[in-house]
């Protein structure tokens, strides 16, 4: 090719990549969603301090009323301890993945510890409960089975079953009606597997296991439980929903998040031996990511432990839960029945989310406010949660600012 030529194929094929480039950097400048974040303000607010439920923002001390910390240990001086100790001993990185840099004792106690706990042979920890969840069907799931899945789990689990490119039957939420005519209408031959949530986050309602596992039982679907909300919250000294229903052998995966109940970040899957070490062999976001850290590790193993030595946290959590429950319903206002401390206050628009989010916020109440596609149309709301670590007063607070923002409605 003359090089004239040449050098225009090469013009035009640098102005076609330029223009790619330019196409991807006008989505991110012009998109919709993120213009309105930005312009409003409602999320990643920047926090000057924390200290159990007090927050700092804007030079304020706020309640907060939508962290995951349910039974309020982030702050005590054990789990604190135990992660300075281990920082001093191991340092401050896992430096890499388990398959290449090897497994830590630290990892190794704490899935000992958890797998006991929960009545497995077996648990693998890693760095995000996202990462855990997904992995726990991406892993084992493949193309040509059935996922059934409750309309309603969370995005990881979505994102796992997208990954495991396999068919996937969705049900109506915690529905064993439609979960059985669902499974009817699917390939009898077909593997199948059942995703769903013990306590589901958004709504605070606890799955109905004992009906949906019968099923799952007659139809041999392989059962996976994400119980990021129920860890630490039902079930005897906070086992969680499979415990809470004396079902341990009905489900085949438990998998849950570290950031919540135990206080620390990261993410187990726990199961029998073999489904262990099939994910260890199997799950790329396994194989691939490193591996958690020591203090991450060492905080969660101390929480554990004062689950099982320290009966107050739950039980204030549950107290705390009665009340918070009573203040909303003397309101009104509507917690989409809502069993769990994660509480839910449904608006159904977010004309009316917005104005009564502010309100919150303005009488010292930080809140999340969740608003349609993350919730089904209709149900826009504010997210809230209860811990242990609220105290009295606070609960006063909020009932407070709970019927100024009623007002505002
Ligand atoms: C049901 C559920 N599963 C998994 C996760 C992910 O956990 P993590 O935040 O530890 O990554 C969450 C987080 O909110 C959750 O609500």
């Amino acid at each position: 090719m003359p090089v004239g030529r040449l050098t225009v194929c090469a013009h035009m094929a640098l102005s076609f990549f330029t223009k790619n480039k330019k196409t991807l950097l006008a989505r991110c400048r012009d998109d919709y969603a993120t213009k309105m974040r930005l312009k409003y303000a409602p999320y990643y607010h920047a926090m000057e301090a924390q200290k159990g439920t007090t927050v700092r923002l804007d030079g304020r001390d706020m309640i907060m009323l939508s962290s995951n910390d349910y039974l309020g240990l982030s702050f005590h001086p054990k789990v604190i301890e135990a992660g300075r100790a281990s920082l001093l001993k191991w340092g401050t990185s896992s430096t890499g993945a388990r398959i290449s840099n090897g497994s830590r004792a630290y990892h190794l106690e704490l899935e000992e510890k958890l797998a006991d706990f929960l009545g497995r042979e077996a648990c693998h920890v890693s760095v995000a409960g996202y990462i855990s969840c997904l992995s726990s069907v991406a892993s084992f799931a493949q193309k040509g089975d059935v996922i059934l899945a409750d309309k309603n789990i969370h995005s990881c689990l979505w994102d796992g079953i997208r990954l495991s490119m396999a068919t996937v039957e969705r049900f109506s939420h915690n529905s064993p009606d439609d979960l059985r005519a669902v499974i009817a209408a699917t390939n009898s031959n077909a593997t199948k597997l059942l995703v769903l949530e013990g306590v589901y986050s958004m709504e605070g309602h606890i799955a109905r296991l004992p009906e949906i596992s019968e099923i799952a039982e007659e139809h041999g679907c392989f059962t996976v439980l994400d119980d990021a909300h129920g860890f630490g919250v039902l079930g005897r000294q906070g086992r969680g929903t499979v415990d809470h229903f004396g079902l341990n052998d009905k489900v085949d995966v438990i998998c849950g998040s570290m950031s919540k109940s135990l206080a620390s970040t990261g993410g187990f899957v726990a199961a029998s031996r073999e489904v262990i070490e099939y994910l260890r062999t199997n799950s790329k976001q396994t194989v691939f990511s490193a591996a958690v850290s020591p203090s991450q590790a060492a905080c969660a193993q101390a929480s554990l432990e004062l689950m099982q030595t320290e009966p107050q946290h739950l039980e204030k959590l549950w107290s705390n839960t009665k009340k918070y429950r009573g203040i909303l319903k003397s309101l009104g206002l509507d917690t989409w029945e809502s069993e769990t401390p994660a509480v839910p206050i449904v608006l159904g628009s977010k004309e009316r989310v917005y104005p009564f989010w502010k309100a919150l916020l303005e009488k010292g109440v930080f809140t999340v406010m969740s608003i349609a596609p993350a919730v089904p149309a209709g149900k826009d709301l504010i997210r809230t949660a209860i811990s242990a670590m609220h105290t009295d007063e606070q609960l006063e607070k909020i009932a407070d600012a709970m019927a100024y923002a009623v007002k505002k409605l």
